[in-house]
């Protein structure tokens, strides 16, 4: 596959942190008084990473950060479009910024990520929401704080939101929301254009970053006492296809398992289509790789899956459960699902509930069809009406109850070593926990060992969480 991608060089990359120190000379701040900045995040683990970034560059423009939007001097609001409902929400908050600007007319109000890269948002952020002073998208995140500082030295509103393949950038300052957890993006964009997704818009084609950044990227993370790590992609299994020397995920895999320390290693999201033997048997050789896989199916139905253009059959898929299986017996499976698709009949549904009383998913994310301007699925024909998916949809997560309920139950009595990840919100328990399966535990047992893999012991469950004592 030939490279589209606009690699941006270091030296780029440089010059954006020399606006960074410009933005921090322009504003005058009172001496000893630090600026803070909130960025708002929506949508999936990608969001996540980059407002990491924006965060990088904000510290070094000199910005604190804050959550309280009344003590911000800038606000950043990553979006995401997967849903019409994610955006109402955003279209919602941002709405209600109009007062805050009226109270703070220097607060600097932006507008970033999938939603920005939409030409009908665009349009409706210039035309409605004037109050918003920039509206940048995914591929020019990079070029943050030259934005910033235009926007600074010229006082008008700015819209960056080029259509274009995508970049990669190297070198972006972070600052890591988590001391245990970190993402890590391998690779950016999607080719698959199912029907019925926003996400190959927006965030453009596959590109890959380099092996050695990767590599580097999780050597520090470890280095740094990081004990939880996802690699992250829109469909993880592609990549390499584009680096000049090709390179598959199970390869990359094993290399990152291969880098000392004591961590965990997880990925997301993997496409059934692109899922090998190969990586099936890399994932049971890593000791670092932790024995979960999300694999979406969205739909149970052949004929549905031909036209959300997935490429896979029921079949396949369930011929790949197994396969998984045969090689790691205790492996912790989720996915996505669809319900509502459009032409999608009850009948057809039914073969979605089948899937999932054949695989036994220990969690899934469900959603209803979400018609996305620009898609081909927003321009099928949808006769079913909303209350009937809604029926269906209640008929797929009682199912999902109950199977959730049950393999939780066969945990109560065992004991598992778990990643010690939080603090307790519920009185009742100190700590939060996850297995390597990434199911949630709720933990009785001294907070000082947060932080640590350790033994709890499983003694309770329902149909959300495990709830157990540390050994
Ligand atoms: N790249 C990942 C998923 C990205 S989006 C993958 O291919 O699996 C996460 C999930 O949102 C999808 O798996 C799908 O189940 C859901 N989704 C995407 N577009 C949607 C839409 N238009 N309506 C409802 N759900 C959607
Ligand atoms: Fe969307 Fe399909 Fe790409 Fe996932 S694989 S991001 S669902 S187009
Ligand atoms: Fe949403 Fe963009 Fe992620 S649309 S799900 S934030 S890639």
């Amino acid at each position: 596959m030939e490279r589209t991608t606009t690699v941006i060089s270091p030296a780029d990359v440089d010059k954006q942190l020399e606006y960074c120190r410009a933005v921090a000379g322009l504003m005058a701040w009172q001496p000893g008084e630090r600026p803070l900045a909130l960025v708002d995040t929506y949508g999936c683990q990608q969001n996540e990473a980059d407002s990491e970034r924006l965060r990088g560059y904000l510290e070094q423009m000199g910005f604190g950060f804050t959550s309280d939007e009344e003590q911000a001097r800038i606000i950043v609001i990553n979006t995401c479009a997967i849903r019409e409902h994610a955006e109402q929400r955003v279209f919602g908050n941002v709405g209600a910024l109009v007062h805050l600007k009226r109270r703070h007319p220097d607060t600097l109000i932006c507008l970033c990520g999938c939603m920005a890269q939409q030409p009908h948002v665009v349009k409706k952020i210039r035309d409605s929401y004037r109050h918003v002073d920039l509206v940048f998208g995914p591929h020019v995140l990079w070029k943050f704080p030259e934005m910033v500082h235009s926007l600074l030295t010229r006082r008008s509103r700015m819209f960056l939101t080029p259509d274009e393949p995508g970049s990669i950038a190297e070198g972006i300052p972070v600052v890591r929301q988590d001391k245990i957890r970190a993402w890590v993006s391998v690779m950016y964009g999607c080719n698959n254009f199912c029907s019925y997704c926003v996400v190959p818009y927006v965030r453009g084609r596959e590109r890959s970053r380099s092996p050695e950044d990767i590599l580097a990227e999780v050597r520090q993370l470890a280095e740094e006492g990081y004990q939880d790590i996802t690699l992250l992609g829109q469909n993880v299994n592609s990549y390499g296809k584009d680096l000049d020397e090709p390179m598959d995920f199970a390869d990359l895999l094993e290399q990152v398992n291969a880098i000392p320390g004591d961590f965990l290693i997880r990925f997301m999201t993997s496409h059934p289509k692109d899922a090998t033997q190969k990586l099936f048997e890399t994932m049971a050789r890593c000791e670092k790789v932790a024995p979960v896989l999300h694999l979406p199916f969205q739909a149970g139905n052949d004929r549905i899956l031909k036209v959300m253009n997935r490429r896979h059959t029921r079949a396949e898929y369930l011929e790949k459960i197994r396969a998984l299986r045969a090689l790691i017996p205790d492996i912790t499976l989720t996915s996505d699902i669809i319900v509502g698709f459009p032409g999608e009949t009850t009948e057809e549904f039914e073969d979605t509930l089948r899937v999932l009383e054949e695989v036994r998913f220990d969690a899934l994310f469900t959603f209803i069809f979400s018609p996305r301007p620009g898609t081909p699925a927003a321009e099928m024909d949808d006769p079913m009406p909303r209350e009937e998916k809604l029926q269906n949809f209640n008929r797929l997560t009682a199912l999902q109850d109950a199977i959730s309920e049950e393999k939780h139950a066969a945990y109560i009595g065992k004991t598992v070593r778990c990643l010690l990840d939080g603090l307790s919100d519920d009185q009742r328990y100190d700590l939060t926990a996850r297995t390597p399966g990434n199911r949630l535990v709720r933990v009785v047992g001294d907070p000082s060992a947060l932080g640590q893999f350790r033994d709890v012991k499983i003694t309770g469950a329902n149909k959300w969480s495990l709830f157990g004592e540390l050994v």
